[in-house]
């Protein structure tokens, strides 16, 4: 799930930006200990991948530190989805490189998407950064580190089908002690004709089963409550075990990460409508603690546009797997990224993705208007033809009926008892919790009794806006 589109963000109410760009850790510098910075842009994989590159940074004696005016080390993870997120990123640089100028010993580095994308053009052209980090080079930054210190140009971009980082034990960055992130695979084989990501994050490979339920284990023992698999395309989650030949299907899988303990929710993104299996679901429905909430990205809701955009479904296949998901979780919620104006998009085309959104009744949307990538698919065989106006003003139509969907969906659970994680204080008052039900919805509710982040608690729905669920505690 990503943000990074600030021209339209007062539209784009249902995108959390409260994570972007978040800075981690508790911890300030140690005295004598290098120390790095860090921060995370994009989707939920980067801030994942961040916590790998905490954990290697670590074993070669960095410590973290939110301070940047302190750090030795600057870093920054970064994405290429839309051309907005990459202006972020540059921003950003530019303020690091002030820092630089103060403390010229300090080093920057660029991590993730972007450096995948533009290589050694960061280190060349622009002189912005000392090193330049692709997504599964992760382990090579302590080697890389000592040829920047030798003055040597430090780039490492090399993709991998096998890395996924299964061994490395992250170190949970900015965490509130309850929810956590555990990727099950990298990369993407889609090629969605929009997306950048197979160019960024290379061919997709699956982790190793074992270590994914070791990780839960763990997380679970740390007294954690959810978990989050991550994967760009978790439906095709495919592990075989070397000794055994066995084959472990995403279902299985969410099978085996929801028997580690009851009391742990779980939960998973993205899904590709493609894919999800029936399987899947029935193993959803079984299991109290797998939340009853899919993120099922639609991109578009006509089947010419579907075909274009290179997603191998069609408007009535995807309306076929929403009719299973509530067959088969009469309960459940469901959510979708979409994006307005993609080459040749016609007013026609349009409404059928506004007609969508309404049959499978989206709880809450990503949404964004297309931006041309270079490299990818569309950028080479299609014209990006609607003007940003056309665009912009789909994409408003787009989010007012996502409120409006939100909207009606929360008045529903007016009345209502719902099952809350407590996650910790709301935003606005410490005299308020913050929690998700198993819908993914947002209840807000005052503090009564001794309760405390990662309770479960049962909360009345009062009062609802488009946004949250607001109650009481009975
Ligand atoms: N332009 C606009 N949105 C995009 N996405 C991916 N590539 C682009 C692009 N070029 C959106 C898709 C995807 C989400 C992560 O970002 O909706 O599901
Ligand atoms: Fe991009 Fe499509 Fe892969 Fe998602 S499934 S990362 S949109 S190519």
């Amino acid at each position: 799930m990503y943000n990074d589109n600030p021209t339209i963000a007062d539209l784009e109410k249902t995108v959390d930006e409260s994570k972007q760009g978040e800075v981690f850790f508790d911890g300030g510098k140690i005295p004598g200990q290098k120390s790095f910075y860090i921060e995370s842009y994009g989707c939920q994989m980067n801030f994942s991948d961040s916590e790998i590159v905490a954990s290697i940074l670590a074993e070669s004696g960095y410590g973290p530190t939110r301070n940047m005016e302190v750090a030795d080390l600057i870093l920054i993870n970064t994405c290429s989805i839309r051309e907005k997120a990459e202006y972020n990123v540059r921003r950003r640089l530019g303020v690091f490189n002030r820092v630089k100028r103060e403390r010229p010993e300090v080093m920057i580095g660029i991590l993730g998407c972007m450096a995948e994308r533009l290589k050694s053009k960061l280190l060349e052209e622009e002189k912005l950064v000392d090193l330049v980090v692709g997504p599964d080079a992760y382990r090579d930054i302590p080697n890389l580190i000592s040829s920047a210190e030798e003055g040597d140009q430090s780039i490492n971009v090399l993709l991998s089908r096998e890395e996924t980082y299964a061994d490395i034990s992250p170190m949970r960055l900015g965490t509130n002690g309850v929810s956590a992130f555990i990727s099950i695979m990298r990369g993407c084989d889609n090629m969605c004709s929009f997306c950048v990501v197979p160019f960024t994050r290379g061919r997709e490979r699956s982790r190793n089963a074992f270590s994914i339920i070791a990780e839960a284990t763990e997380l679970v023992k740390n007294g954690y409550k959810e978990v989050t698999l991550l994967g760009q395309n978790v439906d095709s989650y495919k592990w075989e075990n070397p000794e055994t030949k066995e084959k472990v299907t995403f279902a299985q899988l969410l099978e085996m990460v929801a028997l580690v303990s009851p009391e742990m929710r779980v939960r998973f993104s993205t899904s590709h409508p493609k894919d999800i299996t029936d399987e899947v679901l029935y193993t959803i429905a079984k299991y109290e603690n797998i939340c009853n909430y899919i993120h099922l990205p639609v991109q578009s809701g006509n089947s010419r546009i579907l075909k274009k955009m290179n997603r191998t479904y069609t408007r009535e296949w995807y309306k076929e797997r929403v009719d299973s998901i509530y067959r088969i979780i009469p309960d459940c919620a469901i959510s979708a990224d979409i994006i307005t104006g993609f080459c040749s998009e016609t007013e026609e085309d349009h409404q059928e993705t506004l007609s969508i959104m309404e049959y499978t009744n989206y709880t809450m949307s990503y949404m964004f208007f297309y931006s041309e990538r270079p490299g990818t698919l569309a950028a080479k065989k299609y014209e990006d033809d609607i003007p940003l106006e056309l665009k912009k003003r789909r994409l408003a139509e787009v989010i007012e009926m996502q409120n409006k969907l939100s909207f009606d969906s929360n008045k529903l659970d007016i009345g209502k008892t719902f099952k809350v994680l407590i996650e910790g204080n709301s935003k606005k008052s410490d005299q308020h919790w913050k929690g998700k039900n198993d819908q993914f919805k947002m209840l807000i509710f005052p503090k009564t009794g001794d309760h405390k982040a990662g309770d479960y608690v049962m909360v009345r729905v009062d009062e609802v806006n488009q946004a949250t669920l607001k109650g009481e505690m009975v």
